[in-house]
């Protein structure tokens, strides 16, 4: 969603700003601005729509005056997305100026009750009334006032202010949405994402709830809101910085699906050792996890797909009933739930509002959670019990892949790790399995290598209307994520559907021409699967099936596309791919914006 940047040093911030902007694009916003002084004055510039109309405005931040100043990449909440409404959000004399990330609850009563003061407001945006109350009550010292502030909102902020008066410091502070201190040599940087500051500097410290950074030229000073100093340890970030550039490829998106390979390897390879899988992450002992009757799993989008996939195989490998669960559904549901479920939560960026929640209410019903995460130092990382990262590194585009694809393969790693601890999968079996496992990445890169039929395919589809996805038992978890992907970044209507329930309605749809994207790959229900394929063709179903090299047989029943033969739990993995790649061709010959498709935010930090 929105973005932070903030620069000071002895450079002029514009150019900077904008550059940070532009990675913090991928996160999904609708409007951008800057504000800089100039020495004598705050100038604000924003506009409406993509960054290029700021960068058209600014000159690529060429004209823009000051060696301070803050950005924000916006994605509106409250007020419809405009110029007015854009942030950065000045006081009313113009003399101080904030970004924030987040929203502000009691925005109203505060604005109703400034409004009464005799205070004007010029946007529709919670944002607005943070710089009010700033100058409203500034009586000299900025980070007293910000104090002050702090003391009237209730909700969540990332927070980047400066004054007119003081070129020297931007002050920073969070509650509950990340933000990060970049330190360079002479010149400080603030970001809400670390692929912000990544090109600068690699040296960090990552702002806990309720610090206050003060940002000056020569350095950077943390305190409490009792302005107590706090230690702070530097965190160094060892993610690639061509890793959030495209690097020749037209989109994020495509890279990012070809470096599945490599992203499954650097999550598995680690954590396989002499034949068996460690997961020093999970600080639980079999006496421990043998007490849980139960394993419930939390995330939202793509991660709550995996979580579905996760379903099946643990239930199946492990003998424990499973609940996969949409995060947002679960925190209002009294859900039941004690120190006898164990709780995995599913996020890439460990920051979702909705996840981020509902593992608290799990957490406070006394259930131990171990997260499965791709942004180290993320809060959800932060505050689960034990973390697994994905080493995913940054996924730019805002419809996942490879993190969809590592949290699958964690998720194996899991499998086998409880699998073994609980004595439920045989030695025999455990063996070849962490044998598949290992060879995942090459097989991967075989299914890869087949694109050119995956866009042939997509030629032949990308005019569809609706498309409807069927398969069984993991074939319908993984057909979720393939419509999803579909959808979101093409726009055209699509579903999934359990193959079997076809006939329970949704069969009424099918007609002459109507694309139908079969899974059947899971061995034991390609009898089945088959009959329903056969049933949507004699209304006339238009089939795309992906199947199994090893059943030729299905060649002639549609448009058929073979993946390599692997054990069930490992399928998902590579039936993926032909399914993101459909997507992203079809997207691509439809025109659409396939790294930011519209409305979509990559991270979603409201409810
Ligand atoms: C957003 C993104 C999805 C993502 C979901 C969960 O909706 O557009 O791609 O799957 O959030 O995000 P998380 O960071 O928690 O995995």
């Amino acid at each position: 969603m929105c973005g932070i940047v903030g620069y000071i040093g002895y450079e002029q911030a514009g150019p900077f700003l904008l550059e940070g902007l532009q990675t913090l694009e991928y996160r999904g916003y609708d409007s951008a601005g800057v504000c800089l002084n100039d020495g004598s004055e705050l100038i604000v510039k924003k506009a409406k729509g993509k960054l290029k109309v700021l960068r058209e405005l600014t000159n690529e931040g060429n004209d823009l005056k000051g060696t301070v100043g803050i950005g924000h990449t916006r994605w509106a909440t409250h007020g419809e997305p405009s110029d007015v409404n854009a942030h950065p959000h000045l006081s009313e004399s113009g003399r101080f100026a904030v970004v924030h990330n987040g929203i502000i609850e009691n925005y109203q009563q505060l604005k109703d009750s400034l409004t009464a003061k005799g205070i004007e407001f010029r946007s529709k945006t919670d944002t607005e009334v943070i710089a009010q109350l700033i100058e409203y009550y500034y009586k000299g010292d900025l980070v007293d006032t910000i104090i002050k502030v702090l003391g009237r909102l209730d909700g969540s902020y990332a927070l980047g202010v400066i004054s007119q008066e003081n070129p020297d410091e931007i002050i920073a502070v969070r509650k509950e949405s990340p933000l990060i201190i970049g330190l360079g040599e002479n010149e400080n940087y603030l970001a809400s994402d670390v692929t912000a500051i990544l090109a600068r500097t690699r040296t960090i410290y990552r702002l806990e709830n309720d610090e206050i950074a003060i940002l000056s030229r020569d350095g950077v000073k943390i305190i409490n809101t009792d302005k107590d100093p706090v230690e702070k340890q530097t965190e160094t970030v060892d993610w690639d910085v061509n890793a959030a550039k495209k690097g020749g490829y037209e989109h994020f998106m495509f890279k990012e699906i070809m470096e599945q390979p490599k992203a499954i390897s650097d999550t598995i390879a680690p954590r396989i050792r002499d034949g068996r899988v460690v997961l020093d992450e999970i600080g639980l002992s079999a006496e421990e996890l043998k007490k849980f009757n139960k394993i419930n799993i939390l995330a939202c989008g793509s991660a709550y797909h995996v979580g579905v996939v996760a379903k099946y195989i643990f239930e199946k490998m492990l003998r424990i009933p499973v609940e996969a669960d949409l995060a947002s559904e679960f925190r209002y549901r009294d859900p039941i739930i004690n120190d006898k479920t164990l709780t995995i939560v599913i996020s890439q960026s460990g920051e979702t509002a909705d996840t981020k929640e509902a593992m608290k209410e799990a957490q406070r019903r006394g259930s131990h959670v171990i997260s499965v995460v791709n942004v180290v130092g993320s809060a959800i990382a932060a505050e689960s019990d034990d973390v697994i990262y994905t080493w995913a590194g940054p996924e730019i585009a805002v419809a996942t892949t490879k993190a969809y694809s590592t949290q699958l393969a964690v998720i194996y790693l899991m499998a086998l790790y409880f699998g073994d601890m609980l004595g439920t999968i045989v030695p025999d079996e455990y063996k070849a399995l962490v044998n598949e496992l290992e060879q995942l990445p090459e097989k991967i890169e075989a299914v890869l290598e087949n694109k050119e039929r995956i866009q042939y395919l997509a030629s032949k589809f990308f005019n569809s209307r609706d498309v409807f996805f069927i398969g069984r038992n993991i074939d319908y978890a993984l057909s979720l994520e393939g419509s999803l992907k579909l959808k979101e970044i093409s726009y055209i209507h699509s579903e999934a559907y359990a193959a079997g329930e076809l006939k329970h309605g949704t069969i009424s749809l099918i007609e002459e021409g109507t694309p139908v994207i079969a899974l059947a790959t899971h061995e034991e229900l390609i009898g089945k699967i088959v009959s329903n394929i056969e049933e949507v063709k004699t209304r006339g179903a238009n089939v795309m099936c992906i199947a199994c090299d090893t059943h030729k047989e299905l060649e002639g029943i549609g448009e058929t596309v073979f993946i390599p033969k692997v054990c069930d739990m490992l399928l998902p993995s590579l039936a993926v791919i032909p399914l993101q790649l459909f997507a992203y061709y079809v997207a691509s010959l439809k025109g659409c914006d396939i790294d930011q498709p519209r409305n979509l935010a990559k991270s979603v930090t409201v409810e």
